[in-house]
């Protein structure tokens, strides 16, 4: 049922918290594939050279890292790991790949690295439940 998994990770610990459930949950049910997705945002354009190209290479950089961390943090599965980087919104582009990939099931934290007081769950959480086309798997 749950065959193919999208893990979305941002660096946070909610979001490696989240990358082990995925990974326990691809072990139990033996899944083909483990999808890996980090979001980063645009850089804006107004930054003119070389400030523009600096920050291009630093995201991503830094999105790789995050990508690794969760590697890391699924450690063995039966299943096939992919990673993607998308630039855009977290929420558009969890969704988006869920849908383009025939994801069976989105693994996220409840939080990220937002630092919001009080909200019970992150904003990009709460726009993936709302909109995804396949179960949620939101990990506390
Ligand atoms: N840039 C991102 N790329 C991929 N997944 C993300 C990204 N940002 C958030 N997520 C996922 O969404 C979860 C909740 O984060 P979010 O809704 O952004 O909460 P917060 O508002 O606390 O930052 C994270 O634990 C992670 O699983
Ligand atoms: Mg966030």
């Amino acid at each position: 049922m749950f065959n193919k998994i999208l893990l979305a990770v941002d660096g946070s610990e909610h979001g490696l918290h989240a990358a082990r459930v995925a990974a326990e949950l691809a072990r139990a049910v033996k899944a083909e594939s483990l999808r890996i997705v980090v979001a980063y945002d645009p850089i804006p354009p107004y930054l003119g050279e070389p400030n523009l190209q600096q920050a291009i290479e630093a995201r991503l950089v830094n999105a790789k890292a995050i990508l690794e961390a969760a590697v890391d943090a699924v450690g063995k599965v039966p299943a096939k790991i992919n990673t993607e980087l998308i630039e855009g919104s977290p929420a558009e582009a969890i969704i988006e790949v869920a849908a383009t990939r025939s994801s069976d099931v989105i693994v996220m934290g409840s939080r990220g690295r937002g630092r919001i007081a009080g909200a019970l769950l992150g904003s990009n959480s709460q726009k993936v439940v709302s909109h995804a086309l396949c179960p949620v798997l939101i990990v506390r």
